[in-house]
């Protein structure tokens, strides 16, 4: 198991003309966190961080994100793109879409975007993404956080049936030795730049890529929004990738975002 290198990541985005400034720290409470300070004090966007190990890493709703040390990725990047704040949504899009893309540039295996923030394998999720907008005196940032499993093989018995790895994903005879982070580090933080460039000019073009990887459409599915359970099927992404849910009476509803979606399986 070989640690992050800080300054071959510094010096690939450089070759790269990437426009981060990149930290690994060996343990943290959250980079989230740590990211969303900050933002407070009015630092300069485009830092990424990091983390070997978080003792308090937070996912969605309250859950923990807890991973073993060295095996995943988790870091998270704080924000301030020139586009309109209305836009801001759009990045946790093409943030999903990068994670996907840098997956499949590295690795023989297809990824697909549960909408709206995660990364499943086979029907597993391998990875999640966390949008908080901070509002500060200097003006608002976005802080995303992305954690990825990439070498982690056993997972605490309330994950296990529902996450997977890069590694566990990997057809058997292509389990011989654990993923080197570097490179697929490397081709994150590349597709994330290149993703988030489409914010503005090529959204619509994106959201097409998105559709193509998409777990859910077709699927019968519950989820929460806004406090509401929700049932119904799901059809399409509009052009701002938001979710077009056909309800049981038959009428359409669109949806920005929503929480606990799950496929409900009919019997
Ligand atoms: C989710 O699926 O619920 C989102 C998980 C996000 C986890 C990442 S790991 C790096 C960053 N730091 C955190 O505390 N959380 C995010």
């Amino acid at each position: 198991m070989s640690d992050l290198d800080p300054d071959g990541l510094r010096q690939e985005c450089a070759a790269l003309s990437l426009p981060w400034q990149v930290q690994v720290v060996e343990e943290i409470p959250s980079t989230s966190d740590a990211l969303r300070a900050a933002a407070l004090r009015g630092e300069p966007a485009d830092l990424v961080l990091f983390a070997e190990s978080q003792t308090a890493g937070r996912g969605r709703r309250d859950n923990r994100w807890v991973t073993p040390r060295g095996q995943d990725l988790m870091f998270s990047l704080l924000l301030r793109p020139e586009a309109p704040i209305s836009l801001w949504p759009r990045l946790t899009t093409l943030a999903a879409l990068a994670i996907c893309r840098a997956i499949e540039e590295e690795l023989p295996l297809r990824p697909q975007i549960k909408w709206p923030n995660d990364i499943y394998i086979n029907g597993l999720k391998v990875s999640g993404l966390l949008a908080e907008a901070v509002t500060a005196p200097a003006g608002m940032s976005l802080v995303l956080g992305i954690g990825l499993n990439v070498n982690t093989r056993a997972f605490p018995p309330a994950l296990a049936g529902t996450a997977t790895s890069l590694f566990q994903s990997l057809p058997a005879h292509l389990q011989i030795r654990e993923l080197d982070r570097q490179p697929i580090a490397i081709r994150l933080l590349l597709e994330l730049a290149n993703q988030f460039s489409r914010i503005s000019t090529d959204y619509a073009e994106a959201v097409a890529e998105v559709r193509d990887r998409s777990w859910l459409l077709g699927k019968q599915i519950r989820a929460t929004v806004e406090g509401q359970e929700i049932y119904g099927r799901a059809l399409d992404l509009n052009q701002e990738g938001h979710l077009i849910l056909a309800l049981a009476d038959g009428s359409l509803r669109t949806f920005a975002s929503a929480e606990g979606v799950r496929q409900v399986i009919s019997v």
